[in-house]
């Protein structure tokens, strides 16, 4: 099979950019191009497993294999004998499958212009500088620890300073793991979801926000008075959500059950009825009664198939038409992935994500220590 180099300008903020496609894929209409995406499919047969993210559009979710979260779709990508995984997500999530997936299958990106920018917050490079400022000022043990939505070599990075990966629904137990193994935490690149980890744990008191570039802010020396060190970074899709929002919901609807990913703001989370993983939102709605009114505060494409799937519960979007979808996630038009798939048929891997060994060898050690706990 020939493995082809695609010119991309990897870009965070551009809105759904078709322009790394071929041009006649470019105008493709949904009828033709779901018809030619089945067709694909059936040529490909079990040689390719289609997993789709939650926060994907609805015209790719409807041709997965498997729809989760992260975590979820990781586990399938390991457990999946198929020669091709198209991973319908973001960059992260295909460098992990990469790294637990067999040599010789291939991982493949439909749109390269997929890139969280949160991830994009804590480069490898920047926090090895960071590290070293930090790790300068106390000679107790600090454990790195990063979230799931991170690089490749930020795993790596973590791996190799004993610390481990953890995903929105076991941050506290990477929490517990790196107190064993240490004395202080440095959690990258969400600040909010290590904040609410902390309240969790109950210790609210011991955290830090530190961002190694702001001249104004906290200093290394500062920094390590305190058990859990928090990087500046952000999600810019569940920061959006406020505390007004929740108390406009319960004006309008008392009934309602307000649910929030932990990646929201402390004081969010705080309000809401629930906070929970991706995995526990789809949950909650699904165990929820007939009638139930829940209102969902994560990407908006999520709550849309939560409507389409349960139409006997009472899905609301926590912010209304101002909730957002995440356009890294958009990135991955359809069109595209007929792309792709068209060009497997063909004997050509497009967009293949590959981690530098070296790399997926270390970052396997902390996706590894992660599922230990
Ligand atoms: P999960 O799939 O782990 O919930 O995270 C995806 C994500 O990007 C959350 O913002
Ligand atoms: Fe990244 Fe936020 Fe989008 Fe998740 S929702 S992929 S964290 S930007």
């Amino acid at each position: 099979m020939e493995t082809a180099e695609f010119e991309t300008d990897l870009s965070l903020f551009k809105y759904d950019n078709l322009e790394q496609l071929p041009p006649a894929y470019r105008e493709l209409g949904e009828d033709e191009r779901t018809e030619r995406i089945e067709a694909a499919l059936e040529r490909l047969g079990d040689d390719v497993v289609i997993l789709g993210h939650n926060y994907q559009r609805r015209e790719i979710v409807e041709h997965a294999d498997f729809i989760g979260d992260s975590y979820q779709l990781s586990k399938e990508a390991a457990d999946s004998d198929a020669d091709y995984v198209v991973f319908g997500g973001v960059t992260f999530m295909a460098e992990s499958a990469d790294i637990i997936t067999d040599d010789a299958q291939s991982v493949i990106l439909p749109s390269m212009e997929a890139s969280c920018p949160m991830a994009g917050m804590a480069e490898a490079l920047q926090v090895d500088a960071a590290w070293a400022e930090l790790t300068a000022e106390t000679d107790e043990t600090i454990i790195p620890i990063t979230y799931m939505n991170s690089y490749a070599d930020l795993k790596a990075f973590c791996a190799e300073q004993g610390g481990l990966v953890c995903t929105s629904s076991n941050a506290h137990k990477a929490f517990e793991y790196a107190f064993e193994k240490g004395d202080k935490v440095l959690f990258l690149p969400d600040k909010h979801l290590g904040e609410n980890t902390a309240h969790r744990l109950g210790m609210e008191d011991e955290i830090v926000d530190w961002d190694p570039w702001d001249p104004e802010g906290t200093t290394a020396e500062e920094a390590v008075d305190n058990d859990i060190i928090l990087w500046e970074g952000y999600c810019q899709v569940h920061e959006r959500f406020r505390e007004g929002h929740i108390e406009s919901i319960r004006e309008a609807q008392p009934d309602a059950n307000v649910i929030v990913h932990p990646e929201c703001r402390r004081e969010v989370v705080e309000a809401a009825d629930v906070s929970g993983s991706t995995a526990t939102i789809c949950e909650k709605v699904a165990d929820a009664d007939p009638g139930d009114t829940w209102a969902i505060g994560t990407e908006i494409h999520l709550t849309h198939h939560l409507q389409r799937w349960h139409p006997e519960v009472n899905v609301v979007p926590l912010c209304g038409d101002a909730c957002m979808d995440c356009n890294a996630m958009r990135q991955i038009d359809p069109n595209y992935l007929a792309w792709v798939l068209e060009e497997l048929v063909e004997g050509r891997e497009r967009n293949v994500i590959e981690v530098a060994p070296e790399e997926k060898e270390l970052a396997r050690v902390a996706l590894d220590r992660m599922l230990e706990i």
